[in-house]
């Protein structure tokens, strides 16, 4: 069993705290809801894991079996087995999809993978996402439709099989059909060796792929966490009850995507 812990994270974007004391727990084998308000701190909480260079951790620590998360590189912590579906998938003109998947699996093993191997696994994956199997060809997520964008994400995990998974919004933008396939995605990777994240506004996910633990997310810290129960009280009733727990909401000012920033764009040469 692998564990992620983090304790205490506090993590702050441009001198204002966002992420204000979080302690999180998941180990392999669970799949842990997070829900909560807009601009309260999720996808903050999910790039943090993962290394987003923009986001400052200020205090508190992570480890991943013990091992400091913190201190490795983004590609380090990919390597160690953490994986982020991201809400807004970048644009990458320039990087065709197959290239960056391949150029992905080898980085994480010893010896870069076959092609024969490469293209036998990639095919079959394509097949069960249902995806058009043009979209390997074409530029990474570039004209993609926001359905296609969220399947490449499960695409990746499905080839890089990470030990946990941190899917942020994974359900938005696909139709009903699609949630379907993605549900199925994630649960046939549901085994004692993988761990997940899932974020989500809406319980049709969590029917499909239901959760060990949920936990609500208010003004960058869990004031909740619990079962099923929750996901239904929030389904029915929205977020105000937090607030009669004497927790503050955060309404949300600046809300910006998350992107990965300068190193997403070419820059044409004078
Ligand atoms: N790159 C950024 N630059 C400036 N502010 C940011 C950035 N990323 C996040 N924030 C701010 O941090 C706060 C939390 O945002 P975050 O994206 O973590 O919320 P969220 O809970 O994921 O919301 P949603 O449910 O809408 O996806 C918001 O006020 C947001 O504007
Ligand atoms: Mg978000």
């Amino acid at each position: 069993m692998s564990t992620l812990k983090i304790e205490n994270l506090h993590v702050s974007i441009e001198d204002r705290e966002i992420v204000k004391g979080i302690d999180l727990e998941i180990n392999t084998g669970e799949i842990h809801a997070l829900m909560g308000p807009n601009g309260n701190g999720k996808s903050t909480l999910l790039s943090t894991i993962m290394g987003h260079p923009k986001y400052k951790v200020t205090q508190g620590k992570m480890t991943l079996d013990g091992q400091d998360v913190l201190s490795m590189s983004v590609d380090e912590r990919s390597r160690a087995g953490i994986f982020l579906g991201m809400q807004y998938p970048q644009e990458i003109p320039g990087v065709i999809t197959s290239d960056f998947l391949r150029a992905a699996m080898n980085a994480h093993q010893e010896k870069p993978v076959s092609l024969f191997k490469f293209i036998k696994e990639l095919d079959k994956n394509i097949e069960d996402l249902k995806m058009n199997e043009n979209l390997a060809h074409r530029y990474l997520n570039e004209g993609f439709s926001g359905g296609e964008k969220k399947r490449n994400e499960i695409l990746q995990m499905k080839l890089l099989q990470p030990k946990f998974a941190l899917l942020d919004e994974i359900d938005s933008g696909l139709d009903v059909d699609a949630l379907k396939i993605v549900a199925k995605a994630i649960n046939d990777m549901k085994s004692d060796t993988f761990g997940c994240v899932m974020v989500s506004h809406y319980e049709r996910l969590f029917e499909l792929v239901p959760p060990t633990h949920v936990h609500v997310l208010v003004d960058g810290k869990i004031v909740l966490s619990g079962g099923r129960e929750l996901i239904d009280k929030i389904d029915q009733e929205g977020y105000e009850w937090v607030k009669e727990l004497g927790y503050e909401i955060n309404e949300g000012e600046n809300k910006q995507p998350i992107v990965l920033g300068s190193c997403g764009h070419k820059v044409k040469a004078e």
